[in-house]
């Protein structure tokens, strides 16, 4: 396995957990949105079928770059669910605010993975970059309908509760991942 392949193999364990949690968001907080916010559902369908493709498109890239799903998958399905059923019961403003947070700090890592592949391996870096232009889309949904910021203690804890996910799935392997990537790294 060449460097470059191990790291776009560690890319794409780390990204397809994280789609795997946001999958399991988005279905606690429909779940919760039946009763709290009805009018939620067609954008948190439609945010779920797209975390869906994008967990089966990272999964798809797997094979030819030596990669494999995270073990630790359970870490993601219960945190999702914990911080999706938390959010839903609180209501519609803790469910933006659990969006916003949770986008957010996806969007960081995809910023710094596209930076990395963009000279290195085509293929991920389009696929990320088509993936980032729908997580985009679920940023503005949040942003364009909170009304304030209520909640921005629940975004800041999401926000470190995603953060800590992803180190825990990866068992630390996002932060050395992180350095590897940053702009200065020595490569
Ligand atoms: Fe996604
Ligand atoms: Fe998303």
């Amino acid at each position: 396995m060449t460097w470059n392949t191990s790291v776009a193999a560690r890319i794409l364990r780390v990204n397809h957990g994280g789609e795997h949690g946001a999958i399991c968001i988005y279905s606690a907080q429909i779940a919760a949105a039946r009763f709290r916010a009805p009018d939620f559902l067609p954008f948190l369908n439609e945010a779920l079928a797209h975390e869906r493709d994008h967990r089966a498109r990272f999964r798809s890239l797997m094979p030819s770059r030596q990669g494999k799903p995270c073990r630790m998958m359970w870490i993601w399905a219960v945190g999702g669910a914990g911080l999706g059923l938390i959010s839903g019961v609180l209501g519609r403003e803790a469910i933006l605010a659990c969006t916003e947070a949770v986008e957010r700090t996806v969007h960081r890592h995809l910023d710094d993975q596209i930076r990395w592949t963009s000279s290195r391996d085509h293929e991920l870096r389009s696929t990320i970059e088509a993936i980032q232009i729908e997580e985009q889309e679920h940023i503005r949904h949040a942003v364009s309908h909170r009304r304030g910021r209520d909640f921005a203690w629940l975004e800041s804890a999401i926000a470190h509760a995603t953060e800590a996910l992803i180190w825990l799935s990866t068992r630390g392997d996002s932060t050395r991942l992180a350095r590897q990537l940053a702009p200065d790294a020595a490569v």
